[in-house]
């Protein structure tokens, strides 16, 4: 097991009634209500949300599921078939998988998805399992091996695999092993905070993993990170936000970037993220 997960299953008896707040490896949790009346947890290592006060659920609809193009890439596996398989990068709240889910099992009952979680902090896997929802959906099948906790959906043949640890050396083994996802929800902290997710580095290392039709899809506008996306080989192109959120970004592995974005990169002076300019108080 995890020296971090066995540590937290010692140590659970002493978060066990904290549901508005609890102790994480890198620091305090607090629950916060957001304007769609759906919660969100405010992180203070990072000393961001992990949504936006908009609407955690709202937003989770918006960029990942409706942006990341899920019902088109559920239909495409029917079609063909084949499993579906996303990528989340941050398990946070766990709102990702679990609207996911409901959306999917909604649609696609039959449809076989498989889905991975990158997650730094092994206390979300605490909170998740103490969530009502999650407990009514997903039976634990198993703990912590290596460093991965899965468990299953009870209505639908949909797994779901959260992997604990720095998402950049996490992804490694499931890169070597063949995996390919036809989703990522790009849902790090946002880069001035979590910057090391925002590289192009990091891209890089998405695109190995990536099917050759994957999408990708975040709610972050960052220049920058644009660059980023688009110098690791991504066609990147933005879509409308929803909220106080102006845009959001979507990329593609065979589309071509917007030519209006690539004006504006050309305009910038902004330089893309790289592990070099990387400035994250957590990973550093
Ligand atoms: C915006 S929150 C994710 C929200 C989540 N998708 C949800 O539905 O609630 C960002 C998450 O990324 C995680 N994170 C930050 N740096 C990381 C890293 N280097 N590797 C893996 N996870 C990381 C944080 O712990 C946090 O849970």
């Amino acid at each position: 097991m995890h020296k971090l997960l066995r540590q937290y299953a010692q140590d659970m008896h002493k978060y066990k009634d904290q549901d508005f707040a609890f102790k994480g490896e890198l620091g305090d949790y607090y629950r916060v209500m957001t304007d769609d009346g759906s919660w969100s947890l405010y992180s203070s290592s990072f000393d961001e949300t992990c949504h936006s006060s908009s609407g955690a659920e709202i937003e989770t609809q918006h960029v990942y599921i409706h942006g990341a193009g899920i019902s088109r890439h559920a239909m495409h596996a029917l079609a063909h078939k084949k499993d579906l398989t996303i990528l989340e990068v941050g398990l946070g709240t766990g709102m990702g998988v679990i609207l996911s889910l409901n959306f999917l099992s909604q649609y696609f009952p039959d449809l076989s998805v498989s889905l991975y979680s990158l997650e730094i902090d092994p206390a979300f896997v605490f909170w998740l399992e103490r969530n009502e929802e999650f407990r009514r959906s997903f039976i634990k099948i198993a703990t912590a091996q290596d460093n991965t906790v899965s468990f299953k959906a009870r209505c639908q043949p949909f797994s779901l695999h959260i992997v604990i640890g720095d998402a950049r050396k996490s992804i490694r083994p499931l890169i070597a092993k063949g995996l390919k996802v036809q989703a990522i929800y790009q849902d790090a902290f946002g880069p001035r905070k979590n910057q090391t997710l925002w590289t192009v580095q990091w891209f890089e290392q998405l695109k190995q993993i990536a099917d050759a039709n994957a999408t990708l899809s975040t709610y972050c506008s960052a220049i920058a990170a644009r660059k980023a996306l688009q110098q690791a080989g991504w066609g990147v192109r933005s879509f409308p936000g929803i909220g106080r959120k102006r845009s959001n970004t979507f990329a593609r592995l065979l589309g071509e970037t917007d030519p209006k974005l690539l004006q504006q990169f050309e305009a910038s002076p902004i330089l893309a993220f790289t592990d070099l300019t990387c400035d994250d108080k957590i990973m550093r």
